[in-house]
């Protein structure tokens, strides 16, 4: 019987959580986030997102990782019989995020490569949309393959699998040892230049400003969770399974704390670059910074083209470097998120990690294909809409409320996180995890869902207005809610393994 496979060092496992962490989510959708939620004024709600739910849910998630030494279904299983679905529920939230996730990556190495002749050429819109996605049909339509789209998404599933393949220690780990320090050290370059550009101080004073009007706006708040939530890695199966791999003798909380501030450090940076240049393209253009914003795809693949084009010098390199930066940061997280599955299929169906590669990787391999077609922008939108909103921050919710309240597990937890770690839990963890975010998040998600089921779909995700509702209706529930409903049809399929004996279930990779 083989034993389960294990980090090699505990620096190797701080890595790998920190490289899961920082990821897309730090890059373009941090600075966009904070700035579009009051700026200055969005760091008091993010701050307590981060110290009452982030924080004290890493702490839980490696506490269970640790303890029960499974995936996250197998974890959940162990927690309770009835509960194995809540873990394959947090295991194909994953899987849908991966399926787009990786697409964005494909986008970064293709705009890494224009970087060099800066093909993107003066209108950066109309090249994203027209030239490079060829998004040219309706809503709900996939036209035909992008094949510029195409060809990087396959090295993105070559590059993450084939790290998978070779297993947590010898694949994981060493691909983030030396991703990790890479893209740190690129990201200095980035910010160092950014912040000595002229107009960098307009820029971070825009987004340091606080808007308190703001504040009290509950969507803020959902806001501050939702990227606190996706920038962590928690409460989708990802942090679970990397601590399965921890070995008996580690440190929890210390551990925890090491990933959370090094994550949220990261976020600042990236928004404190990001800004910078900002700053920069308002002042050669003469318009104000929120003239030249924009969240998400258009952040990353229309503004900094743009800002790349005005550059003073070294254009060329700079535009390298920085989707080299979103390459690296997104690669490190994808491998983590394919992970959740890999490690759910091999404990459940008692398959070797290869097979479980080839079969959770290449299935999702294939789903991302639906977003490398004209219309993939569309789906990859809605997709990404629901799943988080519906998805992560849901489990969430579900995944506090059955440890605090209905197993009554967070003393148990308490006392096996602090017998092995430097830091001590005390009651600031209980009442975070057992009242604050319960409560908090109870709220969100009812306004939310009351919302969406109520209200009109009117431009949902608010990037792309054009998409009719029914588009957005279908598309999005359909992936919300699927996700549920296969969650539960996995949990009854009977265990290949005994899922009660530890490591009988769980084939090392190594
Ligand atoms: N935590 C990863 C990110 O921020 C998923 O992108």
């Amino acid at each position: 019987m083989e034993t389960r496979s294990q980090w090699g060092t505990r620096a190797g496992f701080i890595m790998a959580a920190v490289g899961s962490a920082i990821g897309l989510g730090n890059i373009w959708r941090f600075p966009a986030v904070a700035y579009e939620n009051g700026g200055g004024a969005f760091f008091i709600p993010y701050l307590f997102a981060l110290l009452t739910a982030g924080i004290p849910i890493l702490i839980m998630e490696f506490t269970m990782g640790h303890k029960y030494k499974g995936s996250a279904p197998l974890t959940y299983r162990r927690i309770n019989k009835k509960a194995e679905w809540v873990g394959w529920w947090a295991v194909l939230v994953a899987f849908v995020i991966s399926t787009y996730y990786s697409v964005i990556i494909a986008w970064a190495i293709s705009y890494s490569m224009f970087s060099f002749n800066l093909n993107w050429g003066e209108d950066t819109q109309a090249f994203l949309y027209g030239e490079y996605l060829k998004l040219s049909v309706d809503p709900g339509q996939t036209g035909s393959f992008v094949p510029g789209v195409l060809i990087p998404l396959i090295i993105v599933w070559i590059v993450v699998l084939g790290i998978l393949f070779k297993g947590v220690k010898k694949g994981i780990e060493v691909a983030n040892r030396i991703f990790i320090p890479a893209l740190v050290i690129i990201f200095l370059i980035i910010v160092i230049r950014a912040v000595t550009l002229p107009g960098a101080l307009t820029g971070l004073e825009a987004f340091f400003e606080p808007d308190f009007s703001k504040i009290l706006d509950p969507t803020v708040w959902v806001a501050a969770y939702g990227q606190i939530f996706f920038s962590l890695s928690i409460a989708f199966a990802i942090m679970i399974t990397y601590s399965s791999y921890l070995p008996k003798k580690s440190d929890i909380t210390n551990n925890a704390f090491i990933t959370g501030f090094g994550n949220s450090s990261f976020e600042l940076l990236a928004g404190i670059g990001v800004f910078s240049v900002l700053g920069f393209m308002a002042v050669q253009q003469g318009v104000p910074v929120d003239e030249v914003v924009k969240g998400g795809v258009g952040l990353a693949f229309i503004v900094f083209p743009q800002i790349i084009n005005e550059f003073p010098a070294f254009k060329e390199l700079f535009g390298f470097l920085f989707f080299a930066s979103l390459v690296l940061a997104g690669l490190t997280s994808l491998m983590s998120i394919t992970e959740t599955y890999v490690a759910g299929l091999v404990d459940k169906f008692k398959i070797s990690r290869t097979k479980a590669v080839l079969f959770g990787g290449g299935l999702a391999a294939l789903v991302s294909l639906l977003f490398a077609t004209q219309g993939g922008l569309l789906f990859l939108d809605v997709a990404d809409y629901y799943i988080n909103q519906f998805g992560v921050a849901f489990v969430g919710l579900v995944e506090v409320v059955l440890m605090a309240w209905v197993f009554r597990k967070l003393g148990e937890f308490k006392t096996h996180a602090n017998e092995i770690s430097d830091i001590r839990l005390g009651s600031w963890w209980t009442v975070s995890l057992g009242v604050i975010t319960p409560i908090v998040l109870g709220y969100m998600m009812f306004g939310l869902f009351k919302e969406n089921l109520l209200k009109e779909f009117d431009n949902a995700t608010g990037n792309y207005g054009e998409y009719g509702d029914t588009f957005i209706l279908f598309s999005g529930w359909a992936v919300a809610v699927g996700a549920v409903i296969v969650a539960i049809v996995l949990a009854v399929i009977k265990w290949k393994s005994n899922p009660e004996l530890e490591d009988d279930s769980s084939k090392g990779g190594e």
